[in-house]
């Protein structure tokens, strides 16, 4: 058997692979129909401020090989996600992650300053999200302000803080050097591609919020070509992710330059199957004479 723990900056993971915020809630739904310590980590549904109701429905619409949402960060607020939500997460044999959201940079400040009386070891500063009508993804376009957030939380707490980046950029290299510079300990990607999907006979769209974001199979390639180029452009770990949902997937992040990999759509198509898909890595890592995990990272050769 391959042991398939892999070190994260600070964080070791019993195995790369970690449930992607917001397509697995706090864990209490899958809980009841698997074992949540088969993962290497679970990255909570995005935490705001205060509590949010998420977008008006439709907010979900399948498409070819994937699927759009526009959730709108639907969350209990910081203070009852400490009260009610966080302790259960961290009695699991699995590691937190807090995906922290907000419009304005205080919001980020405030809300990682009250996780500093909990002893969650992981940050995800979701700078990327899509779906809400001001701040996140907008500080994501901008190195300046993803420098200038992460920074002010790295001066408030030494848990680890990963900067989870938007796809809908022109240059996520220096969105991701900007991160580093600001003192993350690592970035992940890719969040969802901005898109629309359109009923002709309305002549409408089909989500309420006109516009949502695209995940599952169809933004791998999108997703391994940015994490590829952002494991050439800076020195922090990368966690992968889009559209993964084999171990072979993985596999290929891995190679591509992630030290960890997330698994989000794929929890909604099948609710159990990380279970196997953890299977097909270890059996191709044994198959290919890999001792460990972290073996495969960056051993991309580029033509
Ligand atoms: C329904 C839904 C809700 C999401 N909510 C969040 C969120 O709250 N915070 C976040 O950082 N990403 C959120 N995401 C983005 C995912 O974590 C992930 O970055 C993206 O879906 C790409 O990975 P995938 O193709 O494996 O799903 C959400 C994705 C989906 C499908």
């Amino acid at each position: 058997m391959v042991n398939l723990a892999v070190k994260v900056g600070n964080l070791t993971l019993k195995n790369p692979f970690i449930a992607a915020s917001g397509t697995y809630g706090f864990g209490r739904e899958a809980a009841e129909f698997l074992d949540l310590s088969v993962w290497g980590g679970i990255s909570s549904k995005g935490i705001t401020r205060l509590p949010r109701a998420g977008n008006m429905p439709p907010r979900v619409a399948e498409t070819p090989a994937g699927m759009l949402n526009s959730v709108g960060l639907q969350n209990p607020g910081v203070d009852k996600f400490i009260k009610d939500e966080l302790p259960f997460m961290m009695e699991q044999d699995t590691v937190t992650i807090v995906n922290v959201a907000g419009s304005i940079p205080s919001d980020y400040i405030e809300i990682c300053k009250k996780l500093e009386d909990t002893t969650t070891p992981a940050i995800e500063l979701n700078f990327s999200c899509p779906n809400v009508a001001a701040g996140c993804m907008s500080f994501g376009a901008d190195p300046a302000n993803i420098e200038s957030i992460t920074r002010a939380i790295r001066d408030l707490t030494d848990k680890e803080i990963w900067v989870k980046l938007t796809p809908n950029i022109t240059d996520i290299s220096a969105a991701a050097r900007a991160a580093e510079a600001g003192g993350a300990d690592g970035v992940s990607l890719i969040n969802t591609l901005l898109g629309m999907v359109i009923d002709a006979e309305t002549r409408r769209p089909i989500l309420r919020n006109n516009t949502g974001g695209l995940s599952g199979p169809a933004v791998k390639p999108v997703a391994l070509r940015m994490v590829n180029e952002v494991y050439r452009a800076v020195n922090i770990p990368v966690i992968g992710l889009g559209g993964i949902c084999s171990g072979l997937d993985a596999v290929e992040f891995m190679i591509a330059g992630a030290s960890a990999v997330q698994l989000g759509t794929y929890n909604l198509i099948s609710p159990q199957g990380i279970t196997q898909v953890i299977d097909e890595f270890s059996q191709w890592l044994e198959d290919h004479g890999v001792q460990s995990p972290g073996e495969l990272v960056g051993t991309l050769q580029l033509w």
